[in-house]
């Protein structure tokens, strides 16, 4: 398990996504007040889930000196945490983590830990015996066997999903709002296409087993009928666990009824996320437990793209097809930011041979227009996203986008790129601050992109020769100023800004 998945599951623990966030912080409460220990097992509850449901968080902690360890759990999820204590003050962090920041941080106050987790108060207090969390049986995974393509996602999926802005506050009015605006602003028509709900719809069980949606969801059908009639298509959002990543019920041991009742639905589009699984089925099950919901989809009838979320682990990109994968993250979460981003997009280096038509490897969702990168910055997002053929999944308020956002989302030259009919993925070649990625096109011409990771602004040479192609060069073009370019004595010359891309089109004679 890498850091990023500690991390997540933490975080998914935790009050970010709901309830589970309380219980995280009940584990603050470990800080040895004036010589008391920290030691022991405290439980909290957590804010309620938009289902109603309340979560407990059990936190055991262990102390030795100013130290603490132990494990914090949720429904669903077991996480070891380790943390410090300074008289009655202590701080706990995810175990592995890089970047050993704390989520939660507080006191312990007469017997209780007063906490602040992710910024939530909470509150622990000594468990009793009553405060168990049920774990749910273990289910062996089918056999696993061979499978036939679902013949979707022949190009990279385009679409916009709901997670990286709205997260748990998505609901079916801001679905419909930017359906309405994937068509006003021309996101429909440039090839963005799937409208996705990421987690936080789902509701509770009903007496027969039917995952029922929450408030913010009133009727997934009419949602469905009502995205489909402006030409788009709908996804939806689940896990093999017990529970999601925001701790919401999920898909294990229901996996052909869900599947049934999405396909009932609508539902075009499944993001398929491991989150609570870890805690059921170690990695050597990813396979079976993942080829068992892509069965249970493709006995549905219905074409719905199944889209593996398991952040690259048990080297998703050798194994995803053959559990009917059409795409899989390859990576943990992205954040709006440079690091986060290149971070990511350097982890798809290794998996280029194995993307192709019906099978893409996902460096996770766009960030562009959520505001904390440049608009150059942005745009190598883009180009970067293009030249790896990843899919393209908008994470930003399409009912505001700036005219820059607009143009660096739609730009139809750029998205050709990433579409591309024969599927391959670019790889780099570092030169100090520059990085040169080449795509071979199915016309037998190239994209190439060479992106500037210095500080300052850089002169950059694109030698024609490098991109090894059949025929002689009949033109190219710059896809970002929309120029043609002269390639003079077999070369392109050009200033790349801090951050930015050159990105060319070449065609072959
Ligand atoms: C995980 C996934 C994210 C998002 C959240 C939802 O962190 O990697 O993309 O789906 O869960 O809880």
């Amino acid at each position: 398990m890498n850091h990023e998945m500690k991390c997540r599951n933490i975080r998914a623990a935790m009050s970010l996504h709901g309830i589970a966030g309380l219980l995280l912080c009940l584990a603050l409460l470990a800080a040895p007040a004036y010589g008391q220990s920290l030691a022991g097992r405290w439980a909290a509850t957590g804010s309620p889930l938009a289902n109603g449901e309340v979560q407990k968080v059990i936190l055991d902690l262990k102390q030795d000196g100013d130290k603490l360890s132990g494990t914090m759990q949720s429904l669903g999820f077991i996480n070891e945490v380790t943390g410090k204590v300074a008289g009655a003050h202590f701080e706990l962090w995810g175990v592995g983590w890089n970047d050993p920041k704390p989520f939660v941080i507080g006191d312990l106050v007469n017997g209780e830990l007063h906490a602040s987790q992710w910024g939530d108060r909470i509150v622990a207090h000594k468990a009793t015996a009553a405060d168990e969390i049920p774990r749910p049986a273990y289910i062996e995974p089918p056999a696993l066997h061979k499978v036939k393509f679902n013949g979707l996602a022949t190009t990279p999926p385009m679409g916009w999903n709901s997670w990286n802005l709205f997260a748990e506050k998505v609901d079916d009015k801001t679905v419909r709002t930017m359906a309405d605006a994937m068509v006003s602003s021309g996101m429909r028509d440039a090839g963005y296409i799937y409208v996705n709900i990421d987690d936080t719809w789902e509701g509770l069980r009903d007496a027969q087993g039917n995952l029922e949606t929450n408030h913010k969801f009133p009727d997934m059908k009419a949602l469905a009928d009502y995205v489909h009639s402006k030409g788009l298509k709908l996804g939806i959002y689940s896990s093999p666990g017990p529970r999601t990543c925001a701790s919401y019920p999920a898909s294990y041991g229901h996996e052909a009824q869900d599947a049934k009742m999405w396909a009932s639905w609508g539902i075009d589009y499944l993001k398929y996320d491991w989150c609570s699984a870890g805690a059921i089925y170690k990695n050597d099950a990813l396979q079976p437990v993942y080829q068992k919901m892509g069965d249970a989809l493709a006995a549905t009838g219905r074409p719905i793209i199944y889209s593996l979320c398991e952040y690259g682990m048990g080297s998703v990109e050798k194994w995803g097809a053959d559990v009917s994968g059409n795409l899989w993250r390859t990576t943990g979460d992205i954040r709006d930011t440079w690091d986060s981003m290149m971070s990511n997009i350097e982890k798809q280096v290794s998996t280029a041979s194995y993307a192709g038509p019906g099978h893409w490897n996902d460096p996770d969702m766009l960030e562009i227009g959520n505001g904390h990168m440049t608009d150059d910055e942005y745009r190598t997002h883009m180009s970067l996203w293009a030249l790896t053929a990843a899919p393209l999944l908008a994470g930003n308020d399409i009912r505001s986008m700036s005219p820059v956002t607009k143009s660096i989302l739609m730009n139809s030259e750029v998205i050709a790129i990433d579409q591309d009919r024969l599927g391959k993925q670019a790889s780099p070649v570092k030169n100090g601050d520059l990085e040169t990625w080449i795509k071979p096109l199915a016309d037998g011409g190239a994209a190439v992109g060479v992106v500037n990771l210095g500080p300052a602004a850089a002169q950059a040479t694109v030698h024609t020769s490098d991109l090894h192609l059949a025929h002689p060069i009949a033109k190219a073009r710059d896809l970002w100023s929309h120029q043609e370019v002269q390639l003079i004595k077999d070369s392109y010359t050009a200033t790349i800004p801090s951050h930015g891309t050159l990105l060319l089109r070449v065609w072959a004679q």
